[in-house]
């Protein structure tokens, strides 16, 4: 009983100590002592990052043999290649806590792991590779910006590194919104149809509002996240309207209004709609998956080769 006693007192003393290094900035790394529920937490959301910018390589390759310019493909290129790298270092920061890569992927191949619902949408023209990395890499900087200041330290060292890499991955992709925009009025059509494709589901990528968010309350606590799904939202709102007026397309929101403290009221996302693509029932969904199973098959010689070299 003394023993039980003991234990429990131990463990209220190492919650204690830890809640204290949380509201003190200090950095939780993988050999501290960490509650369960903090570890479990963090390798959800790490993990589904990570299967987020791998998952996301592929609607944006569906463009790379199809790029109008040698420069445009070059940027492509470029830019996958980079959500692979953040793949990678999201993976390995995951890893730190404990559980394997192999793991991560026979979880997301079984479904019971998630990656972002964005990645669900199809890119139909060029016009998409655009909208994707205007809005998708646009939304992901906000929410990225945010996470450089998380409590788990690889994941804020991960994040300070994607961080610099993400702002070319808007940039490009507003600078063929931007030429299409003003180029001719079918490129215009274009520009303006991806939008109106991809704003709703880009307001999505931040998660259902805070009121019914599983997570929020507890990952704010732990300052897992640092920053609400709501804020974050009406950041990228409020910075994203002003980019689409300047080139002269339409946000696809009939409900918009510019409030006097200058951020913009919206109309209510389709939360239906949001939560049929997070179970499963999204366009791409299968297709997704799909893909990401056959790859890693057609990948497994090399794993195994690089295996045998190592062991040698
Ligand atoms: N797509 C799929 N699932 C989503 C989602 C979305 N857009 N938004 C929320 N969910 C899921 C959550 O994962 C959670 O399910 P789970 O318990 O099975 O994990 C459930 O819905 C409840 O949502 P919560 O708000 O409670 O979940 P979180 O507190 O984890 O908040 C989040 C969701 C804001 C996405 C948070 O997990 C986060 O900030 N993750 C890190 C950033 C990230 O993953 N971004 C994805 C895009 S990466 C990207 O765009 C790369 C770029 O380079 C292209």
């Amino acid at each position: 009983m003394i023993k039980t006693i003991t234990m429990e007192k131990n463990t209220e003393r190492l919650e204690r100590e830890f809640q204290e290094k949380i509201d003190n900035e200090v950095k939780i790394e993988p050999k501290d002592w960490m509650p369960d529920a903090y570890r479990k937490n963090l390798i959800r959301q790490i993990s589904q990052h990570a299967h987020s910018e791998v998952i996301g390589m592929q609607p944006e390759g569906n463009w790379i043999t199809r790029a109008p310019s040698l420069r445009a493909k070059k940027i492509l290129l470029a830019k996958i290649q980079d959500e692979a790298g953040h793949g990678l270092y999201l993976y390995s920061a995951a890893e730190t806590l404990g559980v394997s890569r192999d793991t991560f992927l026979q979880w997301l191949h079984e479904g019971k792991a998630k990656y972002s619902s964005i990645f669900n949408y199809p890119t139909l023209n060029w016009a998409d590779m655009g909208a994707v990395g205007w809005l998708v890499d646009g939304a992901a900087i906000v929410n990225q910006v945010s996470l450089q200041k998380t409590s788990y330290g690889p994941y804020s060292r991960a994040m300070v590194r994607i961080c610099k890499e993400e702002s070319f991955h808007q940039r490009q992709g507003y600078e063929i919104m931007t030429k299409m925009a003003r180029g001719t009025k079918e490129q215009k059509q274009m520009a303006q149809d991806a939008l109106n494709r991809m704003w709703w589901p880009a307001l999505m990528m931040f998660g259902p509002h805070d009121s019914d968010s599983a997570h929020s309350s507890q990952s704010l606590k732990w300052k897992i996240k640092r920053e609400s799904n709501d804020s974050l939202r009406q950041r990228f709102i409020d910075k994203t309207i002003p980019q689409a007026e300047l080139i002269g397309l339409t946000v696809p929101d009939p409900d918009l209004e510019l409030q006097p403290n200058g951020s913009y009221k919206t109309g209510e996302i389709n939360w239906d709609e949001f939560w049929n693509v997070v179970k499963g029932n999204g366009p791409c969904n299968k297709q997704r998956l799909a893909h990401h199973k056959k790859a890693h098959e057609e990948g497994r010689w090399v794993r195994e080769a690089c295996l045998a070299f190592a062991e040698n």
